[in-house]
């Protein structure tokens, strides 16, 4: 017996395609909605692969006004909504920001306004810690005053979040919750989903192991001269398995009627800074590969340090990250070496 069916947009991503998996192995029926602007259908087939259960993939742009009120017209009994879809490279986004306000900002004005329309109730929306910048106080908590954004892509994050709290504000009878995630990486250890960037890596874990594999030639670490034990800049890094749990306790939260408040928000992260030298460390460790990397350059607007409080995250939506940083490097490394070994890669 299905405990409903929830709609994933961005289903065929990196954390959408993880989060789909949990869902299906919690019980969920999930309906997945993706443009394949950033991902690949593929995934889809890797999802059944994992759970034995294939999401109904819709392929159309949550921007196309007209397909979307067509699949909510047809999915009415939609429990809630996991929305992932977006531009969400900070470079590419200080480039072409109008596409990135108009991907980011009009499909989420779209998906509440069906929501509306349709009287679909719960919403669960895929935030960023870049909303906060550089903390004064770390860890940081979700208090924590919103900074200017340093990109385009974080300040759709930051606007996003206040589209959600003014609509729910305004009457409408939405539940919203934002999970703020820290730095997600990793990948199931079936090594049969994970991270798959198009063209070069702008994130740190894609481009080790595809250094490591061999497609890149050598990894430039951005500063070594940070105000930082080794000199290099630290994230909490998150295992994206309990990532996308947190989603599947916030989905929960509300269709069981259990949030305090209408809107809230919470930090997704493991409460553990370590840095990029220290993550590299655990790759070689881990999985005995040795790793082509130099020194080079601080990165144009690089954050020097952060990382989660995560007191409101682990006892109030009462979830808390389990997975290790060795366990995020080799798993990294395994769907790597499992991708590029598989047809799909030709
Ligand atoms: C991490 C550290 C780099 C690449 C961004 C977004 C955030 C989220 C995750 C989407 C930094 C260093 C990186 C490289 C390096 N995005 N680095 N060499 O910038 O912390 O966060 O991605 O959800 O919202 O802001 O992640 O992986 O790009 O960088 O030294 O080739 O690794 O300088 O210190 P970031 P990142």
């Amino acid at each position: 017996m299905s405990k409903g069916k929830v709609l994933v947009t961005g289903g065929t991503g990196y954390i959408g395609s993880h989060t789909t998996v949990e869902l299906i192995e919690q019980g969920y029926e999930v309906v997945i909605i993706d443009n394949l602007s950033n991902s690949q259908a593929f995934i889809v087939d890797r999802i059944e692969q994992i759970t034995g259960t294939r999401p109904k993939f819709y392929h159309f742009d949550l921007l196309n006004e007209a397909k979307l009120d067509e699949f909510f017209a047809a999915n009415t009994d939609l429990k809630g909504i996991i929305h992932f879809a977006a531009s969400k490279a900070v470079g590419e986004s200080v480039q072409i920001p109008l596409h990135y306000y108009r991907n980011n900002l009009v499909s989420m004005i779209n998906l509440l306004e069906g929501m509306k329309k349709y009287n679909i109730e719960n919403f669960v929306f895929s935030s960023s810690c870049t909303v906060y910048g550089q903390p004064d106080e770390l860890p940081v908590t979700e208090n924590a005053p919103v900074k200017p954004a340093e990109s385009p892509y974080g300040y759709t994050k930051q606007v996003n979040e206040n589209i959600l709290k003014d609509t729910i504000k305004s009457g409408a009878k939405i539940k919203g919750i934002a999970l703020r995630y820290f730095n997600p990486v990793g990948a199931h250890h079936s090594g049969l989903i994970g991270e798959l960037p198009i063209g070069v890596p702008a994130n740190l874990m894609p481009f080790i192991t595809q250094t490591a594999y061999g497609i890149r030639e050598q990894l430039s670490v951005f500063g070594d001269d940070y105000d930082t034990p080794d000199g290099s800049c630290i994230r909490d890094f998150i295992h994206v398995v309990d990532l996308a749990k947190a989603h599947i306790i916030a989905i929960e939260r509300m269709i069981d009627g259990k949030n305090a408040e209408a809107y809230e928000m919470f930090n997704i992260g493991t409460g553990n800074g370590f840095s990029v030298l220290e993550l590299i460390n655990s790759f070689e460790k881990t999985t005995g590969e040795k790793l082509n990397w130099k020194m080079a350059p601080r990165r144009a607007g690089d954050i020097v340090k952060i990382w989660a409080d995560t007191t409101i995250g682990n006892n109030v939506l009462g979830w808390k990250a389990e997975k290790t940083l060795d366990e995020m490097t080799g798993s990294a490394w395994k769907w790597e070496q499992n991708y590029r070994s598989s047809a799909e890669a030709k």
